[in-house]
């Protein structure tokens, strides 16, 4: 799918320069060009960087989590 008409840019390539650390609509644009025109995927740009961020907030918190992995009693086995 393109995110950006203007430069055609694909979705592919828009999350690509997100893993590759671009963090605002503005570093995406510096990485691969999309953005670069009218303006009218700016919008979904911001919205695949947070959904981004989201997923790794995600990703970290149920690595640091406090819970105990289930435990097999020799017992019960
Ligand atoms: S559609 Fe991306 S700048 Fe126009």
């Amino acid at each position: 799918m393109i995110v950006c008409l203007c430069q055609g840019v694909s979705e592919k390539r828009v999350r690509a320069a997100i893993q590759a650390g671009a963090r605002t609509r503005q570093q995406v644009t510096a990485t691969c060009g999309a953005g670069d025109g009218c303006g009218g995927c700016h919008r979904t740009i911001k919205s695949m960087i947070v959904e981004h961020l989201r997923r790794e907030a995600a990703a970290a918190q149920v690595g640091t989590s406090e819970c105990c992995p289930p435990r097999v009693s020799s017992a019960v086995v």
